[in-house]
């Protein structure tokens, strides 16, 4: 098998004030196997625990207040239950030498009435997605969303302020805030989505007004060397949400203005996530060079993609997300050219510990 040991991308690096054991970052991925009331389960610190060996471990995306649910049986962090629950997971982590950030989350418009007690989801506008929801009763069309009122808006930066703080105390090294694939934040940043009058909405600088409420609500906790952020410029699911008429333009705007704040990186999905690289009217590169941190790069990353994209400077790290789900041991496979397993997507979402933190090592396979 070809020796990778030597690849640069599987080399430590510093990242402000992280030392990552190598570039490779294992992507958020929802795998929806809380409790109903957003418990995660004992068994997550094995599946994490399991995937230390990433550079930086990105959390499942975590819901900041019961009304950001979006999926059924995916994680808080708003109550000390939560918090709780996420401690031992963080622990097992960093027991063996792992990082961990936990990602922060609303999903606004996609959300569905049974996941929100029959209310209406949240949204800027009240525009309804294309597609269905995850409910705990299968699949359902989404429903028009209701409008937020402007008064609606603070408190819901609050929200993002506490979970904020409950991921301190859960011991989590930092947070991602997700303000990509078109949910609550990117729903505010795009034009698609966003239609309101006040002063969310109409120029570039009203959409980016919540987002950025939340970015620096955020950095209050954390200080802007441990929060990140997770873009996705030109992905149109779910929801089947156009892209915005001006992305470069307002991407271009909300990159400068992260920048500014000096945030610890970007995480870009480059292109449509999960379906291609190509990436209508987007310049990642272009975005990467506007901004003084550290640029997490994604979507479809292979090990040689990866050396070459670093070789030519356009990133920094490189996030994997199905890769990790059936590889726990992906970065030695990586470093030895090692076949990678494939996880069938009936274990994706739901369910137990099976297909979930019982995928075997290369050396397990051996024994
Ligand atoms: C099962 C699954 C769950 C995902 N959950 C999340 C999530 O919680 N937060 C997020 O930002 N992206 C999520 N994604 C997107 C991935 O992080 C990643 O962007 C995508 O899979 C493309 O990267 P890959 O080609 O390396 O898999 C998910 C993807 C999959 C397949």
């Amino acid at each position: 098998m070809p020796d990778h040991s030597l690849s640069p991308v599987l080399q430590p690096v510093q990242i402000g004030a992280l030392s990552l054991r190598n570039r490779i970052v294992m992507a958020p991925l929802t795998r929806s196997r809380s409790s109903d009331d957003g418990v995660p389960p004992a068994f997550a610190a094995d599946y994490y625990a399991q995937r230390a060996d990433a550079g930086l471990i990105m959390s499942e995306a975590t819901n900041v207040s019961p009304q950001a649910v979006g999926y059924a049986l995916t994680p808080g962090i708003w109550n000390d239950r939560q918090v709780e629950a996420w401690r031992p997971i963080v622990k097992a982590v960093h027991d063996r030498g792992g990082l961990i950030f936990l990602q922060l989350w609303h999903t606004g418009r996609i959300s569905h009435p049974d996941l929100q007690g029959g209310n209406l989801p949240v949204a800027p506008s009240a525009i309804r997605p294309i597609g269905q929801a995850f409910t705990k009763d299968g699949m359902k069309d989404h429903v028009t969303p209701r409008a937020l009122e402007t008064d609606e808006i603070p408190p819901i930066v609050e929200d993002y302020r506490c979970a904020a703080v409950n991921a301190k105390a859960a011991g989590f090294d930092g947070v991602e805030v997700h303000s990509a694939n078109n949910y609550l934040l990117e729903q505010f940043v795009r034009d698609s989505t966003n239609q309101r009058t006040d002063r969310y909405g109409g120029s570039i600088e009203n959409r980016l007004r919540f987002p950025l409420e939340v970015v620096d609500a955020v950095i209050g906790v954390w200080g802007a060397g441990r929060v990140g952020i997770r873009l996705s410029p030109a992905t149109t699911m779910p929801g089947e949400t156009p892209l915005d008429s001006r992305v470069m333009d307002t991407f271009g705007t909300y990159v400068d203005a992260l920048s500014q704040r000096g945030l610890l990186y970007i995480h870009d999905i480059e292109g449509v996530t999960q379906q291609t690289r190509e990436a209508d009217g987007v310049d990642f590169p272009a975005l990467r060079r506007r901004f003084d941190g550290a640029y997490i790069a994604n979507n479809q990353y292979t090990l040689d993609l990866a050396e070459t994209v670093l070789e030519k400077g356009d990133a920094d790290l490189f996030s994997m997300g199905r890769p990790f789900i059936a590889n726990p041991d992906l970065v030695d496979r990586l470093r030895i050219g090692a076949p990678l397993a494939e996880a069938p997507k009936q274990y994706w979402y739901g369910g137990g510990s099976i297909g979930y933190s019982d995928w075997p090592t290369m050396n397990d396979k051996r024994g």
